[in-house]
């Protein structure tokens, strides 16, 4: 295995509206190789979320480095950023963020539509990751006509659709019932594994943490390894 994905030192402040400055956590060391799952736990505020868009360039460090691949996401500029993330990293919100004008298929497809592929390619290649994800059924659906798994699974082809190295997964479970919840934890496990992804699962659930390999928790502005 090798590593992908570092942090340094990591450290993000808040600047709040009244002036204060909110410092949320700093001195993160992390590291992950390809292939790996870790779960991320850590009271409400602890600010996991906040960890999850430093480690996909959806926010900048305050100090300290972010390096995916060898490069230090620090150094890119916001177009080179996008590109990255468009390329390389694949998201996973808890309210699943799927845009409710658009049909399932084309939700799946954005991702490609953005990286300059052509419609015609990008549907049927849409159409190949809904079926890795049980719905391709579903493709002519707006998110309003499926139910909260659906809309889970549909979010999940989209993070994958671009063969991303990276999944990062802000509690995907949260907004689910417990059965549903674990079909969708069940097919998370079985793509991380099937496309040697390092995934990264936000979590409050520790039967979600004990099927991952390794646990942090994010406490007091410091991440432990648990056990
Ligand atoms: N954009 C922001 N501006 C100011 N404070 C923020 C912002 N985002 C998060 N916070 C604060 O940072 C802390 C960590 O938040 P977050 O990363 O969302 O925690 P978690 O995901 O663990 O619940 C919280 O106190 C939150 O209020
Ligand atoms: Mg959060």
């Amino acid at each position: 295995m090798s590593e992908l994905l570092r942090t340094v030192d990591l450290a993000k402040d808040y600047l709040l509206p009244d002036g204060e400055t909110l410092h949320v956590f700093s001195g993160l060391n992390f590291s992950m190789n390809r292939g790996e799952i870790v779960a991320v736990m850590g009271a409400s505020g602890s600010g996991k979320t906040t960890f999850l868009n430093l480690l996909g360039a959806l926010d900048r460090p305050t100090s300290g480095a972010v390096i995916l691949e060898g490069e230090d996401l620090a150094m890119k500029n916001a177009v080179s950023l996008a590109r990255i993330r468009n390329a390389k990293i694949g998201f996973v919100f808890q309210a699943f963020h799927l845009l409710p004008e658009f049909t399932a298929g084309e939700n799946v497809a954005l991702p490609l539509l953005m990286s300059g592929l052509g419609r015609a390619e990008a549907t049927r290649r849409g159409i190949e990751v809904l079926r890795e994800v049980g719905l391709e059924n579903k493709a002519g659906c707006r998110p309003a006509q499926l139910s909260g798994g659906e809309m889970q699974r549909i979010a999940i082809a989209r993070a994958l659709i671009n063969g991303p190295a990276v999944l990062l997964a802000d509690e995907p479970t949260g907004n689910l019932d417990w059965k549903t919840g674990e079909a969708v934890l069940r097919l998370l496990l079985d793509l991380h594994e099937k496309r040697g992804l390092a995934s990264v699962l936000v979590t409050h659930n520790e039967k979600v943490s004990a099927l991952c390999g390794k646990t942090y928790i994010l406490e007091r502005g410091a991440l432990e390894r648990l056990g």
